[in-house]
């Protein structure tokens, strides 16, 4: 039997997240939207594309949840987007009610399913969905990490004139303007860039990595980033559907790892079959533990205004 994946949310970040997962024949593919027909529209023109690119995936649209019975991944996108001069935090109110209502309703339908949370404010809404789902950490994670790395690798992949293949980065913290990227540990065929960039470029792209989703804000003007994050959705979806035991930077629910308790924040963890299977302590210099620290106060302070 094939597996199967909801997304709740059919705007720009769910609809191109179920683009990518039907092009990869990953699975059955249930849109959820409460705006009418809209669901249902981006389903079906999207299912029509299959027979061109050969593959046999089930695309459905629906308002309400009982087609997303025994999802195995509920990815929750719902939500509204951040506007130009809007902060990632300034939309925490507004979702964390549609995300804690689309959670509820969701485990319900999947109580064995694992959840992806990718709304705004990432870490405390998928604080709302830990509390809503009663899931364990396990089974609760957050897209944000996979997106900044890939940022960061854009920025050091055009700065070296190398290929994106030979490149990988690391950002790890909250998916806030205080995120982590980490140089030491972000490399070019094996070599630190630190060896490969003197440190004012290194600083440089960092902070381009960081404010990587409001430079998008900046250009669309009517909303936020879309391709990058639901290829990044379909990277965790695609980890745990065939069980690869795949390391990804992915906000977890840390219980003093990284000596930081009882919150989610960007972490490298290891992926399969489960969701979460392990945490990988990566040794930090006091700097970037210190960053790191700052980074989920950051996030504690959000997750406080949520109670
Ligand atoms: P969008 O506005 O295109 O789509 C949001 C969709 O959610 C709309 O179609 C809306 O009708 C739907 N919706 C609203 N309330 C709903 C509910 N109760 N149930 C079901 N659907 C509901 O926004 P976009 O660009 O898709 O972004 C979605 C969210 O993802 C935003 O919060 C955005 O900030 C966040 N985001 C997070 C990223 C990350 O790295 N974690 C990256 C990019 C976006
Ligand atoms: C991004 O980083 C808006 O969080 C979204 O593009």
């Amino acid at each position: 039997m094939r597996k199967k994946v909801t997304i709740i949310g059919a705007g720009n970040v769910g609809a191109t997240a179920a683009h990518w997962l039907a092009a990869e024949e990953l699975a059955d593919i249930v849109l959820v939207d409460v705006v009418e027909g809209v669901p249902q529209g981006k389903a079906l023109d999207l299912l029509e594309a299959m027979p061109v690119e050969r593959n046999d995936v089930s695309i459905i649209g629906a308002n309400d949840y009982t087609q997303t019975a025994d999802s195995d991944i509920v990815v929750i996108t719902a939500g509204f987007p951040r506007k130009e001069g809007m902060s990632r935090d300034d939309l925490l109110k507004m979702n964390a009610d549609i995300v804690g209502k689309a959670t509820e309703q969701a485990v319900k339908a999947s109580p064995r399913a694992i959840l992806i949370i990718v709304t705004n404010p990432l870490d405390a809404m998928c604080e709302v969905a830990r509390r809503k789902s009663g899931f364990p950490r396990e089974r609760v994670l957050g897209m944000a990490g996979v997106l900044d790395s890939a940022r960061f690798s854009t920025f050091i992949a055009q700065e070296l004139n190398v290929s994106v293949e030979n490149v990988h980065s690391f950002v790890l913290g909250g998916h806030g303007d205080q995120m982590v990227p980490l140089p030491r540990f972000s490399t070019v065929a094996g070599v630190p860039i630190t060896e490969l960039m003197d440190g004012a470029t290194v600083e440089r792209l960092v902070k381009r990595t960081a404010g990587g989703g409001g430079e998008i804000v900046k250009l669309l003007k009517a909303g936020s980033a879309y391709y990058a994050p639901a290829r990044s959705i379909a990277e965790m979806v695609d980890a745990i559907l065939k069980d690869k035991h795949k390391i990804l930077p992915c906000a977890a629910y840390l219980q003093g790892e990284f000596d930081i308790r009882d919150l989610f924040v960007g972490v490298p963890c290891k992926l399969g079959a489960a969701g979460l299977e392990q945490i990988f302590e990566v040794k930090l210099s006091a700097q970037e533990q210190q960053a790191l620290k700052q980074s989920a106060e950051s996030v504690r302070e959000l997750v406080e205004a949520l109670a």
